[in-house]
C-alpha cells in the first residue's frame, strides 16, 4: 500500500507498505522523521499522532475508546475530524493508499 507522510517543512516521505503494517510501524522502520511510537503500538503514548488528509478519512476504522482517550494527550492539538494514532491504522485490502500530515511535535 502507498503511504505518504507530509512534513511541516514541506518534505515528503512516500513508502510502499506491506499489508497488516501500521502507519506507526512503517514510519519507524523506515526512519520517517516525526513519528516516535514510544509505546510500541498499544495506543498508550500518543507519540504516533498523525493528521489524516481529508480525502482518506472515509473507510478508516472507527476510533476506539482507548485511541480516543490518548488523542486527548497529543503534543500538538487534536483535530477532531482528522487526528488519529498512527499505530491504530493498518494498511491492507481495505486501505490501499493513505496520506497524512505529521505534527511538528510528538512530545
Ligand atoms: Fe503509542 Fe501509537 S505508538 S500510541
Amino acid at each position: 500500500a502507498k503511504v505518504t507522510f507530509n512534513h511541516g517543512d514541506g518534505s515528503v516521505d512516500v513508502l510502499d507498505v506491506d499489508p497488516g503494517t501500521s502507519l506507526m510501524r512503517a514510519a519507524v522502520t523506515n526512519g520517517v522523521a516525526g513519528i516516535v511510537g514510544e509505546c510500541g503500538g498499544q495506543a498508550m503514548c500518543a507519540t504516533c499522532h498523525v493528521y489524516v488528509r481529508p480525502e482518506y478519512l472515509d473507510g478508516l476504522p472507527e476510533v476506539s475508546a482507548d485511541e480516543d482517550e490518548m488523542l486527548e494527550c497529543t503534543a500538538e492539538p487534536r483535530d477532531d475530524s482528522r487526528s488519529r494514532l498512527g499505530c491504530q491504522i493498518q494498511v491492507g485490502p481495505e486501505l490501499e493508499e493513505i496520506a497524512v500530515d505529521v505534527p511538528d511535535n510528538q512530545t
